[in-house]
């Protein structure tokens, strides 16, 4: 089985480029180690103990947040990076071609149950005249030059895109390696399977309720077929698996609070999870747009995400059109 750095090399990846997501597989590896350790992980130490001196018994998305800030910002190509857990950018090398957007344990509360976790990332060119401060992140989606994520489940997994389809790698333990597995995903356009957070439905616009009323009458309702329903709770392991069997994952707009209709951040959850579905034959949108061609407003942009299986996605966004808010 082919390693990451060869597969990227045969895709003619640009070489710094190459670096960069060797730096983001470095990290990939010691989060992964951390997160196994569990309840031991912050005073257990690792491999890259001089990386996180000081640092006891750290939250494991702290420790995730310094781990991938410390490796990338060794990097000559990391201009800056963005992160969940930062609220402004961290400037690194004023040489340096790229960008990284990433959150670094998506789904934390996940972490406290024993359960699936990942490190989503995105990976953005610097552009002309780079002023050092955030905005130099705020590109659209469709400026991405890389795109994935690692998943720490059973097995740890990376995946990826660079704009030549989806691979995706598994964690071989006993080299310390990432082995190409599968080397074109593909997301079938039809699916009986979908995920949302369900005990929001009250707060959801009629169009949205009335697509999932539609799918709860199985086949004796308009859609004729019944659909199963998955939630895992880690938009990552939520669209790893449609990645891995179809399915429609959706975060919509709510009317819980004024202020904070959307979920999910746009620069390190939506747009990455976006390339990847969209790499695969999806599709990716809030209610009315391509997720990928939003101009970002600020870094932590919250946007609506609905993804996934091509016709499932069309359907719900039909449903949306024809209603209103
Ligand atoms: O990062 C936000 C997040 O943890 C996603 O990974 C996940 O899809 C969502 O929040 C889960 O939210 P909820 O609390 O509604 O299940
Ligand atoms: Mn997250």
């Amino acid at each position: 089985m082919q390693r990451l750095i060869p597969t990227l090399r045969k895709d003619n990846v640009d070489a710094a480029l190459i670096s960069v997501l060797h730096s983001l597989q470095i990290c990939a590896k010691e989060i992964a180690y951390r997160l196994s350790q569990g309840e031991m992980a912050g005073v257990l130490g690792s491999t890259l103990d001089e990386n996180i001196q000081g640092e006891t018994q750290k939250k494991l998305d702290v420790l995730a947040n310094q781990l991938l800030k410390d490796i990338l910002l060794e990097s000559d190509f990391v201009r800056a990076v963005a992160s969940e857990e930062e609220d402004g950018i961290v400037n690194g090398n004023l040489q340096g071609k790229y960008l990284v957007a990433f959150d670094p344990l998506d789904g934390s509360s996940n972490i406290d149950i024993n359960s699936v976790v990942g490190t989503i990332f995105s990976v953005l060119p610097v552009p002309a005249n780079a002023s050092g401060e955030a905005d130099m992140f705020l590109q659209p989606g469709n400026h991405q030059v890389a795109a994935g994520y690692v998943l720490y489940g059973p097995s740890t997994m990376l995946v990826l895109t660079t704009g030549h389809g989806v691979r995706m790698f598994t964690l071989d333990q006993t080299v310390g390696e990432f082995l190409l597995t599968d080397d074109q995903v593909t997301i079938e356009p039809s699916t009986r399977e979908f995920a949302i957070n369900m005990s929001n439905y009250r707060h959801w616009q009629d169009g949205m309720r009335r697509y999932v009323d539609d799918l709860l009458q199985g086949v004796e309702g308009p859609r004729g077929k019944n659909f199963n329903m998955r939630w895992v709770a880690a938009m990552v392991a939520d669209v790893h698996r449609v990645l891995c069997r179809g399915g429609l994952f959706a975060y919509p707009w709510d009317g819980r609070s004024a202020d904070k209709p959307y979920k999910l951040r746009l620069m390190y959850e939506g747009n990455p999870m976006a390339w990847l579905v969209e790499q695969a034959g999806g599709l990716a949108y809030t209610e009315s747009q391509r997720i990928m061609t939003i101009q970002p407003t600020d870094i932590h942009q919250r946007i609506s995400v609905i993804l996934g299986s091509a016709d499932e996605v069309k359907s719900c966004l039909n449903y949306l059109e024809s209603s209103q808010k």
